[in-house]
């Protein structure tokens, strides 16, 4: 990609912009902000650490949303996190204000690009941007899943002591206390976890991914976690960039899929060049179908919000 602009240079926002920088995801990267002077010192501060870590992407810092023209790619970062005893749903209010200016913005400066939403609640989020926008479905989607999966594999690295690159495990539904760790679907290296794990732990561990969020939220107290959330969302930019086609679970907007419709949720997806190309459907057990559409009662509760 030619041009990616990350909105809001908060801590997600920041911390994904030095792991597109520094891994070449674009050649010219654009942070902007509405607090004047935070935008142009984060990009400077990044630009520079690039003498050293070695990247030539270059990295600008703005106020105007004019800016973010020409973009390939908008990643929205901005809004108010949740403090602790919050759920995500909690922040829907303010940070759909805050959302519908950016997609505004977008419209206007941007009209061609992709939007990956990062911003929570972000399955409802991801959905109001896309109607909002009127965008095919494939240039909207958001960030959850690469997330949840990375939690839901460490946490099967720390209890088996296996490394955690041949573990893959698969999170679907929303992003919320609700999700739905699917175990059935997670190996290490092509092995069901149930081989390596007795049942009570695999359960606590479906557990620990689902409040994987309110964990280090709780721990740091002012903060929600950020360099994890950033990482997940440098995967999926990482997928598009180098038109991977890979497979990730992402919040897409369902047309029918799952018995969903008109709903954004996190699904198994193939991510190329120019989005969020497919959504793979799978054959769901009774359990699964049930723990899925309890996610996605939730998700639509925060919907039904909105109209
Ligand atoms: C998380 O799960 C902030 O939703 C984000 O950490």
């Amino acid at each position: 990609m030619k041009k990616i602009t990350i909105v809001g240079v908060g801590r997600v926002g920041e911390s994904t912009a030095q792991i597109l920088a520094k891994e070449e995801l674009c050649r010219e990267l654009m942070l902007l902000d509405i607090h004047d002077g935070v935008p142009q010192g984060v990009a400077l501060d990044i630009q520079e650490s690039g003498a050293l870590l070695r990247f030539d992407t270059r990295v600008n810092g703005d106020t105007d949303p004019a800016a973010m023209a020409d973009s390939d790619m908008v990643i929205i970062t901005a809004g108010i996190p949740r403090k602790p005893g919050m759920s995500r749903s909690d922040v829907l209010d303010t940070n759909l204000k805050i959302i519908d200016g950016i997609v505004d913005n977008m419209l206007r400066y941007a009209p061609k690009a992709m939007l990956l939403m990062v911003t929570n609640p972000v399955d409802v989020l991801t959905w109001h941007a896309w109607k909002k926008s009127g965008w095919p479905r494939h240039r909207v989607f958001g960030q959850s899943g690469a997330l949840d999966t990375a939690r839901m594999a460490t946490f099967i690295a720390l209890e088996t002591g296996y490394s955690i690159k041949d573990i893959s495990p698969l999170v679907l539904g929303g992003h919320g206390d609700a999700m739905v760790p699917m175990t059935r679907f997670t190996d290490i290296a092509g092995i069901n976890i149930e081989h390596f794990l007795d049942s009570k732990t695999i359960a606590e561990i479906v557990e620990r991914t689902r409040k994987g969020g309110g964990e280090i939220l709780n721990l740091k107290k002012n903060s929600s976690a950020y360099d994890s959330p950033a990482a997940a969302v440098a995967a999926m930019i990482d997928a598009i960039s180098h038109n991977r086609r890979r497979i990730m679970p992402c919040i897409g907007i369902l047309d029918g899929e799952y018995d969903q419709h008109d709903m954004a949720m996190g699904v198994p997806a193939v991510l190329d060049e120019t989005g969020l190309i497919k959504i793979i459907e799978l054959n769901l057990n009774e359990q699964e179908r049930a723990d899925f559409q309890k996610s996605a009662e939730m998700v639509r509760a925060d919907i039904n919000r909105l109209s």
